[in-house]
């Protein structure tokens, strides 16, 4: 087995979304699903597009209300190319003809994506075709197709068409259907030789985005053709059988926020023009993959793992790519791989720092700056909320305002319910616990002095004001921790939870973080933080609130009075409950009356700050602990979670490692399958997840914790 290659044979439809995702080739600005150039989005097939950073908002109107959407765009299709025999029928997979061998293989080494198809049309024709596909990681806005098309056993004209199709919507995620996803409007689309060009615009964000095609097939002169949203050329050979005619699509794609442009139409036409064959770019293209992966492997001796270790490497690679450097773009959680989530950034960033800030610290960098330009926002989001500083939104993606949807879809039940989990206002402190990844990878001070210090100011300024002095004590009410199946007590009045352990003692982790940091360089961010901060910075690092049940910490206030889960009814009756969520709504019940957990939230505490930094947190706190409390707490959650979120077998994978390595196997295995197996029961073609894969490359070289 070559750990390099990741090969499927066969089309078939019911993996083909899975395929597409795991396939899918990018550079960090933009990315294509690895879509047969022939497809169609039918249902089978979804050849996407993204560039990252492109998002437009909609309204929709669902459950009898407007509902606001902001979506990662998808963008125009670039890849149509295919091909008929002697006037016959354009081959498309679905078509008439019948598909003899269909050969996929991804070369994460060298970043390409290539195909053998071999095909027989209705009039007994037998074609094979040799593809090659690349989006450039030498220069971001260019991709290419390289096809060799062999007539096996009959002669006659030849006829290719290609086309740039400026026509597609949003329609990824079946649960989304109801959601309106015409995010493009066309401008422009004209063809003039063998150079196509297609102009669309965003609907609300008016993005200008710009493909050119260049298409040449030797001895056949091109035929433009052009339509609304839609340009591309027909190019026609006489062939003989047993002679290999080659094809070359080179594509240049530009938006209108992209720099040094006069217009983004302009940019793209300039592009294709003067860009280099398929070869010279491919040669390229693999030179700046060599670079990349002297500094990205990860190495097993087990040859299926080291596959795995590539692929995830190479899909965080292609998201968070060097040149996100000059861009302004956070970490999608679902990559630019598909429209789960709608592109937004959530916390998952706080899986891949570990394993980038040491390899790529320049592209930690540039994700902690996409937080940091959010600034503003997020101080007016605390402030309109009636807090200091800032409140990062759970989701995030152009702006920075709250992305989270008020409403999600409950496939089981049919139901569009209310969705709660922007009350997860730990994902500010994933930002803070960020910058101290990245500082402890560069020993940056600068950094501390500068703009990461005040992302940490600001964080910690925010959950000062959050906290409320009560009996001695600071509690954080009416939140909700990483375990998205809890969103409010039993019959609560208001959704939240109070005192969220996880969010309590990574909020005395700040404190003291942030004291550290002024000690260390003198102050933190550009303004420093003033006596009376350093004051109550310095209490709440000693005072937070975290509850204690059965001798083990209580993931929020009132958690050891929550119900037992029929684990084994459950388990009897539906397989797989990961999903309990959506089970127990289904059932008219709800988690949120049961011990039981989506994640990790808890043993979050364990993952990020290691057992040494929680005990010296919570014996700081004044709270007895020992490794005995610690060894019932893992326990006790690991009996009550049923890992709804690949992120969860990261972190007891991680976690079992160092406390009872005999039990953490299993989770790895889980964790190592997440994206490739697509453990999750089909979420994989909706896009990869990323901090999954970024964990599983830090479970085979950890940092030390943060703590
Ligand atoms: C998880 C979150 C995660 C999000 C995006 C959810 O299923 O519960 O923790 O941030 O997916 O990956």
């Amino acid at each position: 087995m070559n750990p390099w290659l990741l090969t499927y044979d066969g089309f078939d439809p019911a993996q083909e979304g899975l395929r597409e995702a795991l396939t899918t080739l990018g550079n960090g600005y933009f990315a294509t699903r690895g879509a047969a150039c022939e497809a169609r989005a039918d249902g089978v097939c979804y050849p996407g597009t993204y560039l990252a950073g492109c998002y437009d908002r909609l309204t929709s109107h669902v459950a009898g209300r407007p509902v606001d959407n902001e979506d990662l765009v998808n963008a125009p299709n670039w890849l149509p190319l295919t091909f008929r025999a002697g006037g016959g029928e354009w081959f498309s997979p679905g078509g008439g003809a019948r598909i003899l061998t269909w050969h996929r293989r991804l070369d994460m080494l060298r970043g390409t994506l290539s195909w053998v198809v071999r095909v027989r049309d209705r009039a007994g024709r037998t074609t094979c075709l040799e593809q090659r596909r690349l989006v450039s990681m030498d220069d971001p806005h260019l991709a290419a197709l390289h096809v060799t098309v062999t007539p096996e056993d009959w002669s006659g004209p030849l006829e290719v068409r290609s086309a740039l199709d400026g026509r597609v919507v949003n329609a990824g995620v079946a649960r989304y259907r109801d959601l309106d996803g015409r995010h493009l409007v066309p401008v422009a689309a004209h063809a003039s030789g063998g150079v196509a060009e297609v102009l669309v615009r965003t609907a609300a964000s008016r993005v200008e985005i710009a493909l050119a095609a260049r298409t040449t097939m030797a001895g056949a002169r091109p035929r433009p053709r052009a339509g609304r949203g839609l340009a591309g050329c027909d190019l026609a050979v006489e062939v003989r059988a047993g002679e290999a005619v080659h094809v070359e699509k080179v594509v240049a794609v530009h938006t209108s926020r992209d720099r040094a442009i006069s217009s983004a139409a302009e940019a793209a036409r300039a592009a294709v023009v003067w860009a280099a064959g398929f070869e010279e770019l491919l040669a390229r293209h693999t030179r700046a993959w060599e670079r990349i992966w002297t500094r990205a492997h990860v190495a097993s001796e087990d040859a299926e793992v080291q596959q795995i270790l590539n692929l995830y490497a190479f899909h965080l690679l292609q998201t968070a790519s060097p040149h996100v450097t000059d861009l302004d773009v956070g970490l999608p959680a679902r990559g630019l791989h598909g429209e789960a989530y709608r592109g937004h950034v959530f916390w998952d960033e706080l899986f891949v720092f570990p394993y980038l800030a040491p390899r790529f610290p320049e592209i930690t960098e540039a994700l902690l700056r996409y937080r940091w330009r959010r600034l503003p926002e997020a101080r007016r989001a605390a402030r309109a909320a009636g807090f200091a500083g800032a409140m990062f939104p759970w989701q995030s993606g152009s702006d920075g305002r709250e992305e989270t949807p008020a409403l999600h879809f409950n496939p089981r039940s049919g139901r569009w319910l209310p969705d709660n989990s922007h009350l997860q206002r730990h994902v500010g402190l994933a930002v803070a616990y960020n910058v101290w990844r990245h500082y402890l990878a560069t020993k940056d001070a600068a950094l501390l002095a500068g703009f990461g210090g005040e992302l940490l100011l600001e964080v910690a300024r925010f959950f000062a004001s959050l906290a409320s002095f009560e009996g001695g004590r600071y509690s954080i009410r009416g939140v909700m921790g990483p375990d998205e199946y809890h969103d409010g007590r039993p019959g609560g009045a208001a959704p939240g939870l109070d005192d969220n352990a996880y969010t309590n003692v990574m909020t005395a982790w700040l404190m003291r973080r942030v004291l550290e940091a002024s000690d260390l360089v003198g102050t933190v961010g550009p303004g420093g933080l003033t006596a009376q901060e350093a004051e109550r910075f310095a209490d709440m690092a000693a005072r937070m609130r975290v509850c204690f049940h059965d001798g083990v910490i209580s993931q929020f206030e009132g958690y050891g009075e929550l119900a037992e889960l029929d684990w084994e009814r459950y388990r009897r009756t539906y397989g797989d409950i990961r999903r309990l969520d959506r089970i127990l709504e289904a059932e008219g019940d709800t988690p949120n009356r049961y011990k039981a957990s989506k994640q990790a939230d808890v043993l979050m505490l364990f993952h990020l700050l290691g057992q040494d930094g929680l005990a010296e947190i919570l014996t700081g706190l004044g709270y007895d602990w020992d490794a005995g409390a610690a060894e019932r707490t893992v326990d006790y959650y690991l009996a009550r979670t049923c890992h709804g979120s690949t992120l969860s077998a990261i972190v007891h994978a991680e976690v079992l490692a160092r406390i009872r390595p005999g039990a953490s196997e299993p989770f790895l295995v889980e964790a190592l399958g997440s994206d490739v197996r697509d453990v999750q029961g089909g979420t994989t073609a909706e896009g990869i997840h990323l901090g999954a894969m970024a964990g599983v490359l830090s479970l085979f070289e950890p940092a030390d914790p943060a703590g």
